[in-house]
């Protein structure tokens, strides 16, 4: 099969090559997928999955990717919950080979159905910025109606689902990015936005609760603006500075087959939008994933 590697940690994107691969063998648990779209997240080849298993042993080259919808072409021994032809979509596994291949060996418990009216370009690009964004708000957020929460990066792949989630569920809505985000943010339904190249974070006053995705400088910064009792989660690494009188946690994103079955159910009736940016055939990969060749909305490898 065909199949993106990367093998140099430093070579980043540009280290990403198109090779012949072996068919992926369906152990006990597994469906193997015939990937029709695959997603790619920023910041990914920085993940220590990449480069080694789970006993961190050298895993390279691997295969990156780990969104990904399809049909099931194989299931291995014990598998249950799904069927040969089946449409699926979900998570590859995070120290396996991913999703920017033809075929992908997941652990079923990483895919939910796809319903025929979805996509494969919106179901490959809903599991992890929709798992992420329900995990940030409810789950580790415990975010409530009523209650104001500031998204970072809110025309992003997390950010903008994440926006669009709290809206739903009574929150009002802050959401930051850059000057050209802004338009998408307010579509997407932020009450407010905050350019954080020309604005002042602190001026946005106190927040219930903040999702950080960027980390560094404006996560730091991000901890000053939680009120008593609030919660700075981040999904950008550990964080180093926490709210005076609350809570920071930074979590990975788990699989969650019902949740993303109800993330599609969102999609279907319209309460969620998903934004597809640019679709490149395999091939293309490396230069769609380019810093810098980026497209509002998440980029997405269609293999078939
Ligand atoms: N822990 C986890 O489980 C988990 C899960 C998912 C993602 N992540 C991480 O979360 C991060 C975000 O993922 P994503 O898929 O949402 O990325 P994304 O689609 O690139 O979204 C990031 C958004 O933030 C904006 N932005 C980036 N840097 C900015 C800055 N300095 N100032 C203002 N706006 C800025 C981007 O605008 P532009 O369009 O101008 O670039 C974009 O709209 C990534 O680092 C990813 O690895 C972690």
């Amino acid at each position: 099969m065909k199949a993106i590697t990367v093998q140099d940690r430093a070579a980043g994107v540009g280290g990403m090559s198109l090779v012949d691969r072996p068919h992926p063998h369906a152990a006990e648990n597994d469906v193997v997928v015939r990937v029709h779209a695959a997603g790619f997240t920023p910041g990914e080849l920085e993940w220590p999955g990449t480069w080694t298993d789970r006993a961190g042993r050298d895993r390279t080259p691997s295969v990156p990717g780990h969104e990904l919808s399809g049909v099931v072409a194989e299931l291995g021994y014990g598998t249950t919950g799904l069927t040969v032809g089946q449409r699926v979509f979900g998570l590859a596994d995070w120290t396996r080979n991913g999703s920017l291949a033809e075929f992908a060996a997941v652990e079923a418990r990483n895919l939910a159905p796809l319903p025929a009216d979805i996509d494969y370009t919106v179901g490959a690009a809903l599991p992890i910025s929709g798992l992420t964004a329900w995990q940030a708000l409810f789950d580790h957020g415990r975010l409530e109606p009523g209650q104001t929460v500031l998204v970072h990066g809110a025309a992003g792949g997390v950010g903008s689902i994440a926006v669009q989630l709290a809206r739903e569920a009574g929150a009002t809505v802050i959401g930051t990015g850059r000057a050209h985000n802004r338009e998408a943010a307010l579509d997407l339904g932020v009450h407010s936005f905050v350019d954080l190249e020309a604005d002042r974070l602190e001026d946005v006053g106190e927040v219930d609760l903040v999702l950080d995705v960027f980390g560094g400088e404006i996560g730091d910064r991000s901890a000053g603006v939680v009120r008593a009792g609030g919660t700075l989660v981040t999904i950008a690494g550990p964080p180093n500075a926490w709210p005076r009188d609350g809570r920071a946690i930074f979590f990975v994103v788990e699989a969650d087959r019902a949740r993303l079955a109800d993330l599609a159910q969102r999609v279907r009736d319209g309460r969620l939008r998903v934004l597809v940016g640019a679709v490149h055939p395999l091939e293309e990969a490396a230069a769609a994933f380019a810093p810098g060749r980026r497209s509002q909305g998440k980029t997405i490898i269609r293999t078939i």
